[in-house]
This record gives C-alpha cells, sequence and structure tokens, in this order.
C-alpha cells in the first residue's frame, strides 16, 4: 500500500473508532470523570477546563476546546528599552545602521556588521538605577568588517555618532555573520572540478547540500585571509542529509575573496550512505506510529505566577533580567532573591551566560583534523537559536521572548520565540518528612517543587543545544545543557562490524551501514559574575581532607574533616575536579555574616561533567585552553568575557580565559568572576541514529549559609480543592 493511501484508511478508521464511542459514551468513564471529589465546574473556567473535544455537557453538545489565552505579539516597531540591560530596540538597530552608513571608513557601503549588540553601562550605573528614572546613555557595541580589518565601535546612541573606533590587532576573526556561512556554501557550485566530483559520486546537484565548518587553526599557512571549509551530501530521499556525506570531499574556501582555494577528494571509494529510514519527520513516518501517551499538560486556570515587563522576570522570591544576545543565546543578569526573614532582595548574580563551547571530534584524517567547533564565537549560540516550538519545546503557558539582531548590511530582524519563560511542576519534592510509627507521632509534611525555566535552543549546523536557567523557591539556579539533533557523520565502506579488522581505526562507532558516529566531545563554558550580597566575594576551596586516627579512643581509624583555603590568586583557584579530592566551591562575601556568624555564600555544584584529553600544545587545545580546567575564577574586567577571546574564528589561543588566568591577580574579597565548564564525551552509540534522543547535564549554585535557615519551610503544601481538575459540567 502507498503510505499516502494507508494514511487514509487510518484516518477512516481512527475516525469510525470515535463516532462509535461517541455513541455509547454512557458507558465509558473518561479519566478524572464522575468522580465525587470534583469540585470545580466547568463553567467557572470557561473553554480552558475541557480534555479534547471529548467532553460532553448534559445537553450531549460538545464543549469546543478553544485555544487557552495566546501571548500578545510584541510590537517591535514601537518598543523602547525600558532597563539599563535591555537588548537594543528596532529603532536603535536601525539608528546603528544609518550611523553605520554616514560613517567615511564605512560608508562605500564595503563592511560587513559581524555584531550590533547593547554596550552595557558600567556595573555601577546598572546597580544604582531604580526603576522609572532616566536609562543611563544608550550605546551600542559592533564588531564591523571592513577592509580585511576588524573594528570594534562603540556608537551613542543619543549623540548618534561613533564615540570609540578601535582597530584589531589581534589575531582571529570575528564570529561568521549569516550572510558569510549562506555564500560560502554556494562557492564550491562555481568550480568545474568540484562539480566534476559530485558528479562523479552520483550525487544529483539538484540534491546537493553543503554546510560551511570552521576551519579553526593549523599554524602557518592559513593565516591572513578569512577561511572556512566546505563539505557536503546528498538530500535525495531524506530531509536528514548529514545522514549522506559525501565522504572526503572538502573545499576550502576564500571567505572574503569567494574563491575556492583547494579541493580534497580522497574517500572516491566510499559510497553513499542510504536515505532510508534517516527522515525523522513525522510526515516521513512510517504507519502505524508509536501509540501517545494520554495527553498531558501543567494546567494553570489563574495563569502563571511568573509577570513579565519587557526583560524583566519577577516570579516567586527571584526577580531577574533575561536578554537574547547573538553570540552567548541569552544573558541572565541581576538575579536577586528574596530573604524570607527580612524581605530585603539581595544579589546572587550580576551575570551568567555560555560564554564559549569547544567540540572537538577524535579524527584526525584529512577530512575530519579541523572538525574543533568554538560554536560560540565561530557561529553564534545566539545567532543559530530558531524560534521555539510551543507546546513541544516549552510547555503550555510559556511566556516567548523574540530575539532582535542585525544582518551583515545592519538592517534589524526578528527571531521570534527565541527564548521561553515558563514554570515546571514536574511531580518533585521540595522538602519533606514523615515520622515512623516508633514515635507515634503521625507526622508527614511534605511540599511539592515547583520551578521557573527559562530556555532556549540553538541549532548550530547539525547539533542542538538545549541551555536552561532554572531558578528554584529556595534559592538554587540550576544550569542545564541538553543535546539533541544530528551527529556529524562520517561515511565508510563497512556495512557491519564483522567487516572491520582490528587494526582498523574507526575513531567512532558503526552506527548504520556505511555510517560513522564519530566521537567527539562537548564544553560549555559558563561565565558567572556572583555577587553574593554585594561586589566584593571571595572564592573558597573547601576540602574534604581525610584523616587517620592512630591510637585513639574509639575504634575508628579514619574520617574527613573540611578545611577551608581562600583563593588568594587566580592560580589558587585553577581547578581540576576529582573524585578523590573532593572539594566544595563556595563563592562567599566575607564581610556579610549570617545571624549566627557564618560568611554568607553560595557554592558551585558540578554535575556529570568531563575534561579534555587533548594535548595542550594540540592547536584546537590551545584556542579552547579555557577548557583546562573545569573551574577558574578571574578578577572582574569588563573585556574578559569571552573564554575563548574576542576575535575566536582562526584564533591562535593568545587571547583565552587560560592566558588571562595565567597573570594571577588577586581575587580575594574582590568583584569576582567564576567560569565552569560542563563536558561531555560523546561516544555514539546506534541509538543516536538518524537523530539524538536529548542527553543532559548540569551544574548549581545553590545557597550555602546565605539565608539564616531553610527559606521554604513556611511554604504551604498542595490541596485537592486548590488544584484545577477538568470534569464535564454535568
Ligand atoms: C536530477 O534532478 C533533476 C531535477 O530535480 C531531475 O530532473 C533528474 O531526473 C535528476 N536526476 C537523477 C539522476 O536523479
Ligand atoms: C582587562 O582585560 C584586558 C583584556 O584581557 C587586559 O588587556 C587588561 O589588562 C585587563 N585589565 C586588568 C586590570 O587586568
Amino acid at each position: 500500500m502507498e503510505p499516502t493511501s494507508y494514511r487514509r484508511v487510518l484516518f477512516l478508521l481512527m475516525a469510525s473508532l470515535l463516532l462509535l464511542l461517541l455513541s455509547i459514551r454512557t458507558w465509558i468513564r473518561l479519566p478524572s470523570l464522575g468522580s465525587a471529589k470534583i469540585e470545580l465546574d466547568c463553567s467557572e473556567y470557561g473553554s480552558w477546563c475541557t480534555f479534547k473535544n471529548r467532553i460532553q455537557s448534559r445537553s450531549g453538545a460538545f464543549i469546543q476546546r478553544t485555544k487557552p489565552k495566546q501571548q500578545q505579539k510584541a510590537d517591535h516597531e514601537s518598543e523602547v528599552a525600558k532597563h539599563p540591560l535591555d537588548p537594543l530596540t528596532l529603532r536603535e538597530i536601525q539608528r546603528v545602521q544609518s550611523i553605520m552608513q554616514k560613517t567615511s571608513i564605512f560608508n562605500q557601503g564595503k563592511f560587513a556588521l559581524h555584531s550590533v549588540v547593547l554596550e552595557e553601562p558600567l556595573k555601577e550605573e546598572v546597580l544604582s538605577w531604580k526603576a522609572g528614572s532616566n536609562l543611563p546613555t544608550r550605546k551600542a557595541s559592533v564588531i564591523a568588517w571592513a577592509d580585511g580589518h576588524a573594528y570594534k565601535l562603540i556608537v551613542d546612541l543619543v549623540l548618534g555618532q561613533i564615540v570609540e573606533n578601535q582597530i584589531s590587532h589581534e589575531n582571529g576573526y570575528p564570529a561568521m555573520t549569516m550572510e558569510d556561512m549562506t555564500s560560502a556554501v554556494q562557492v564550491p557550485l562555481k568550480s568545474k572540478e568540484f562539480v566534476e566530483i559530485v558528479e562523479k559520486r552520483k550525487v544529483n546537484m539538484s540534491d546537493l547540500a553543503c554546510g560551511p565548518i570552521s576551519s579553526g587553526w593549523f599554524g602557518a599557512g592559513e593565516e591572513g585571509l578569512r577561511l572556512i571549509k566546505v563539505m557536503c551530501f546528498s538530500s535525495a530521499g531524506t530531509a536528514n542529509y548529514f545522514m549522506r556525506p559525501i565522504e572526503g570531499l572538502v573545499v576550502l574556501v576564500d571567505m572574503d575573496a569567494k574563491k575556492v582555494l583547494k579541493i580534497i577528494d580522497d574517500g572516491k571509494d566510499i559510497p553513499l550512505p542510504k536515505a532510508e529510514g534517516t527522515d525523522y519527520r513525522l510526515s516521513a513516518q512510517k504507519y502505524p506510529l508509536i501509540p501517545p501517551l494520554n495527553p498531558i499538560s501543567i494546567e494553570q486556570p489563574q495563569g502563571p505566577s511568573f509577570k513579565i515587563d519587557g526583560h524583566q522576570v519577577k516570579w516567586g522570591s527571584w526577580e531577574f533580567h533575561v536578554k537574547p544576545d547573538p553570540r552567548a543565546g541569552m544573558i541572565i543578569s541581576v538575579a536577586t532573591v528574596k530573604d524570607p526573614e527580612t524581605g530585603k532582595m539581595r544579589r546572587v548574580l550580576y551575570k551568567g551566560f555560555t560564554s564559549e563551547l569547544f567540540v572537538p571530534y577524535m579524527d584526525t584524517s584529512e577530512g575530519w583534523y579541523f572538525k574543533t567547533y568554538l560554536d560560540a564565537g565561530e557561529y553564534g549560540i545566539g545567532l543559530t537559536a530558531m524560534s521555539l516550538d510551543p507546546l513541544n519545546d516549552c510547555p503550555r503557558n510559556a511566556y516567548y521572548m523574540d530575539g532582535l539582531f542585525a544582518t551583515a548590511d545592519g538592517t534589524p530582524y526578528v527571531r521570534s520565540n527565541m527564548v521561553c519563560i515558563f514554570e515546571r511542576y514536574a511531580g518533585e519534592i521540595a522538602w519533606r518528612h514523615t515520622e515512623c510509627p516508633i514515635t507515634d507521632m503521625q507526622i508527614r509534611e511534605v511540599r511539592p517543587k515547583v520551578t521557573l525555566v527559562v530556555r532556549m535552543a540553538a541549532s548550530v549546523g547539525n547539533y542542538d543545544y538545549i541551555v536552561d536557567w532554572e531558578f528554584q523557591t529556595d534559592g538554587l539556579i540550576r544550569a542545564k545543557v541538553g543535546l539533541s539533533g544530528i551527529l556529524m557523520i562520517k561515511g565508510t565502506k563497512y556495512e557491519n562490524v564483522d567487516q572491520i579488522s582490528s587494526t582498523d581505526e574507526l575513531h567512532g562507532t558503526l552506527l548504520a551501514e556505511n555510517i560513522i558516529g564519530v566521537s567527539h566531545d562537548h564544553y560549555i563554558t559558563f561565565y558567572l559574575d556572583m555577587d553574593i550580597d554585594g561586589k566584593d566575594n571571595s572564592f573558597v576551596q573547601v576540602e574534604m581532607a581525610k584523616k587517620t586516627v592512630k591510637n585513639g579512643p574509639t575504634p575508628r581509624k579514619s574520617f574527613w574533616k573540611a578545611e577551608k583555603h581562600i583563593a588568594q590568586t587566580e592560580k589558587d583557584a585553577q581547578i581540576k575536579l576529582s573524585l578523590y579530592q573532593p572539594a566544595e566551591f563556595h563563592v562567599i562575601n566575607p564581610s556579610r555574616k549570617t545571624n549566627i556568624g557564618n560568611p554568607v555564600g553560595y557554592k558551585l555544584v558540578p554535575g556529570a561533567t568531563a575534561a579534555s584529553l587533548l594535548d595542550h600544545d594540540d592547536p584546537p587545545q590551545l584556542r579552547a585552553a579555557f577548557t583546562n580546567n573545569q573551574i577558574w575564577v578571574t578578577p572582574y574586567n569588563r573585556s574578559e568575557e569571552w573564554a575563548g577571546g574576542q576575535y575566536v574564528y582562526q584564533s591562535k589561543g593568545d587571547d583565552t580565559l587560560a592566558v588571562w588566568s595565567d597573570r594571577d591577580r588577586p581575587i580575594e574579597n574582590k568583584d569576582i568572576v567564576i567560569w565552569y565548564t560542563l563536558g561531555f564525551h560523546h561516544l555514539p552509540c546506534q541509538e543516536d541514529y538518524p537523530i539524538m534522543p536529548t542527553v543532559s547535564s548540569s551544574f548549581d549554585l545553590k545557597p550555602t549559609n546565605f539565608f539564616d535557615r531553610n527559606p521554604i519551610m513556611r511554604t504551604t503544601p498542595c490541596y485537592e480543592k486548590d488544584l484545577p481538575t477538568c470534569a464535564a459540567s454535568s
């Protein structure tokens, strides 16, 4: 049977089943209906409280399920900044564009804007600003490329002038623009040699799908030009062209001259993997589909508990600012939490974001060695963050925030629904205790956990990164990264593991006929400008030191003891994690104490993570030296935000966090920034084919002697009567 007619039959079958259900409705008890406990009436909540279209009123008439209240579309044309950290508005980006066009170095139209973002006001200005008062002068920070040079400009939007103009003398180039990427993949098509190779590989030019692969930096011979390597696939028979690489074909392209410099073709005997079974779209699936679970959603008949004003979020005990950013994806700023004892808002985090990613592949062959991406500084985690899919990327009642970015010529564009904010109730427990029968006290006290999540998802080519910032009412902040999307695939002649000789280096796992999932790592380095009750903080490594007892009064021979080491300089805080040298990592404010005298603090709690195994002098690791330690602490410096350096594309590693940290500056009782790297080793497995189920890892920022006691003890439990229940009105 043809798939389409098959589907039609299935549809008819389902429709008749539905009719049957309706005609015998009196015997069928739908879930959660008819129970004596139901106290809410549907009419109270109107159309909200229905269970798909299956609920009927007493009269037998359908209660039409209408859509829940939709968030109003933001009107970017009339938008004005309300907070000193609000991103540039559409009007402000337009103003930058017109100022650039009037400036002599750029007015021949021969410039490309690689980044147009808010030049954040000084920290003091932001912190002293009061809601309702005038904003500090709005300025834009612009990275422009003109005449073979990178310029860093500060544009004063009030004066309408460029007030700072710095030519870069650093190694490395700005992140690619979308235009760089889309034009680079067109370049090989002009080459006769390339077209011939593609034809020889039996790929129809109309099926060709090519991707821009940042070429990294591997020493002399690759300098002075903005280079990119273009790799191609066949999309014949599948939307998942990543599974059909034209293996070994690499085209080195000069991004500015838009010229092919070199073509490598060393995969001639490697067949094109099959298309069958690789398409992951719903429309391409074989029927019948896996039966769905019963419909599920978190209902909030009174709406969510957060309030969002522009980019300011208020929820539970938290207040913070969220800003989409082309490079970092999103930035969380001035996160403050309410102290339940005093009612005062207390600062925890001045600024937090994903500063850089490092994704090295473990294949050293000609077609693969350069695949060592620094995704934030080369591609932009925000530029590659696409619109989220309501109900699937984020649940009902999520609030969506748009990103506003600029094209290479400075024209603003809207990335709609780029960030979502929602409350998560996943059946977790905030705290609990039951008394066991020994005491006969019959105590059972439990509080449910509801959290607030701020989410975005970047699709950097094949890979998808889901970044969550999750806030808890007890003061904990969890940063989580989920990996999904499609593997980078290497074509191979092998179709079965039995064919592979033990001496053959596969560099990955055979996932299907002719397909190798190449081993690789992901490192995500977070910038965490902690401000525990103020700017000046110290970093304390609290070591669980093993102690032995010789001839003690009891038979015990060993124990551990917490030993505190306050980091004096940066090198004291270059930390490699180890299970057998356990430690906690506290950020304290030495001049603020709890009621009983502990310095107030937060601790950084690493989760599952990974460390790079590349040699420190391997070129990719030099450029990504910020992953040499899992934790670093630097003194706050406005120019040190990007762990891989300001200009990461083809960088040589002379402007990384590792270089800054080796200056060994004092960090005790100073405004400090903590850097944490979340890592994954990824040895692909068959379940990752043809698209990967999400794997994730996280770390926490947890209050540690910050509050005087459990800050959520006085919260109330859930009662059935307070909860929405979907029920028929009858
Ligand atoms: C190549 O693509 C063209 C245009 O879609 C189509 O007409 C032609 O039949 C294709 N050739 C092969 C060999 O698939
Ligand atoms: C701030 O950072 C920049 C860039 O790394 C550096 O040149 C400058 O010396 C730093 N300033 C201080 C005080 O460390």
